[in-house]
């Protein structure tokens, strides 16, 4: 199966979340299943930076307004295209928005070139390729598969992946005469949302089939709380919907193989932690004890409960844990975490910014990763977390919900608890937890089991692989 991607993030070429991290690990788990994958993504200047040797495969003088080509490279193992568009792409910034964090102006229409690219490819712009399927990530690329319905690829199946329904690329209707659809396009059964443009939106009334990265988040999209303004129309092409979760590329994440941590160890050499965890409190100033050291590896916004998390800080410190915090993002949040750290000097260590060799210190020497998100489409820190025998402290909620196994008393004599789980947004409940974990550390044998039960846990990609594997062969068989 010839598949074409298309995404705005792969790892390791660009990154700002999870995104990055699934589309850069499926093509090569998908390579196993016979789906040969090529991914389209944006050239920002830190994946030119990466290209080495390129091939120009098509040239535009104009693409909504500026001179673009597409670019095929092979890069980390991956078979990438590249939209190589200056003026939209070469920024100082991030992917989405300027060093101060306020989104481009020009976003409908780079990504909108973006998806116009992907929608090209499927109609035989590149010379001897042309994908069987076409399978698209969030609303910066969904667009592909709008364009795709109205011009001559419509026959191609069409898959689009939600990673986060929160994100939706909403635009004024004004734009709809940039963007090269034909008139009828426009309405509910296409691009129109709540009298604007919605990328998203238009992506998932095109699209033969919807993904999202869980089974729970997969149900929990169907309700007006997580749905967002799109259950409506979610709950109308249910019986086209699936939810295949995440997985880790081992590659990256393995504990026993990890050139990013002081000790490499394994689930019976867990011992070999302690190097880590010393590692861990001398970078963030940490005493040295035994109580446990809680970790925080995430973006620092409302999604991920970090509200909630600065105002248990105290309990946390007054129970006689420690924290190490690794995150960037809400400037609040980012001062009330490093005013946390002030008053609690030795007990709480904070890092603001992003750094993934020390995403990898944290998850090899911290006891327990707290993950309080309100929601969750999956989660992937968790799923590392289990990995590198730190436990999951996590709100019972999306993809969360569907990868840790709770220490109730019941999982904890089968040996089969993985982690912590608590009632998402629920102050209360966060205190809960965290004086549960400070019980279940004392207890090491109990501890230990559940270290062990969550490295034993298959997370890799190989399930899930093979769950895109067939729903692409299914579609295929469906099109034919
Ligand atoms: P989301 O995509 O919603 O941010 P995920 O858990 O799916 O959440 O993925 C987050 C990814 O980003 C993980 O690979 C995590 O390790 C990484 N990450 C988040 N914040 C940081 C940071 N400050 N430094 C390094 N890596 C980070
Ligand atoms: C999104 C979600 C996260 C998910 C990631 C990759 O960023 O917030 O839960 O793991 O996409 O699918």
């Amino acid at each position: 199966i010839k598949l074409l991607s298309v995404a705005s993030e792969i790892y390791p070429l660009i990154k700002t979340g999870g995104l990055a991290d699934v589309t850069g690990a499926l093509p090569g788990a998908l390579a196993g299943h016979g789906v040969a994958a090529r991914t389209l993504v944006p050239g920002y200047p830190s994946v030119i930076a990466h290209l080495g040797k390129a091939k120009l495969v098509r040239r535009y003088d104009d693409l909504f307004g500026v001179p673009a080509t597409i670019l095929a490279a092979q890069v980390a193992g991956l078979d990438l295209l590249v939209l190589d568009a200056p003026d939209f792409f070469a920024r100082e910034g991030g992917p989405y928005g300027d060093l101060g964090g306020h989104d481009w102006g020009d976003n409908w229409r780079r990504f909108a070139a973006l998806s116009r690219a992907g929608a090209d490819i499927a109609e035989g712009a590149l010379k001897g390729w042309r994908p069987d399927i076409v399978h698209v990530h969030d609303w910066q690329a969904a667009m592909t598969v709008a364009y795709m319905r109205f011009g001559p690829a419509a026959a191609i199946p069409k898959l689009v992946t939600i990673h986060n329904l929160a994100f939706q690329g909403r635009f004024g209707a004004g734009i709809f005469a940039g963007l090269g659809l034909p008139a009828q396009a426009w309405g509910v059964d296409g691009v129109e949302y709540y009298g604007g443009i919605g990328y998203l939106k238009a992506g998932l009334v095109s699209a033969d089939a919807i993904t999202t990265v869980s089974p729970t988040y997969a149900q929990e999209i169907r309700s007006p709380v997580h749905g967002m303004g799109l259950d409506g129309l979610i709950n109308g092409r249910v019986d086209r919907l699936h939810g295949i979760l995440n997985g880790v590329d081992t590659n990256i994440w393995n504990p026993a193989a990890d050139a990013l941590i002081p000790k490499a160890y394994h689930a019976r050499t867990l011992g070999a932690r302690a190097a880590n965890r010393r590692a861990l409190e001398r970078r963030f100033g940490l005493e040295s004890d035994d109580a446990p050291i809680f970790i925080i590896v995430s973006r620092l916004t409302w999604q991920k409960g970090m509200d909630l998390m600065v105002d248990a800080l105290d309990h946390l410190v007054g129970m006689g844990g420690r924290l190490a915090v690794l995150g960037s993002g809400d400037h609040a949040l980012e001062g009330a975490l490093l005013a946390a750290a002030d008053r609690h000097r030795g007990r709480i260590g904070v890092q603001i910014g992003y750094d993934e060799p020390l995403s990898h210190l944290l998850q090899a020497g911290g006891d327990a990763i707290l993950i309080p998100s309100r929601f969750e489409p999956c989660g992937l820190t968790q799923l590392y977390a289990l990995r590198y025998g730190c436990v999951p402290v996590v709100a019972r909620v999306g993809g969360l919900a569907d990868t840790v196994i709770d220490a109730n008393e019941a999982a904890v004599g089968a040996g089969a608890a993985t982690g912590v789980m608590f009632a998402p947004g629920d102050p209360l409940a966060l205190h809960g937890a965290i004086n549960r974990v400070m019980d279940l550390h004392r207890d090491k044998p109990v501890w230990q089991a559940m270290q062990r039960a969550g490295m034993r846990a298959d997370f890799s990609w190989t399930h899930s692989a093979a769950r895109y594997a067939a729903l692409y062969r299914s579609l295929i068989a469906e099109a034919a």
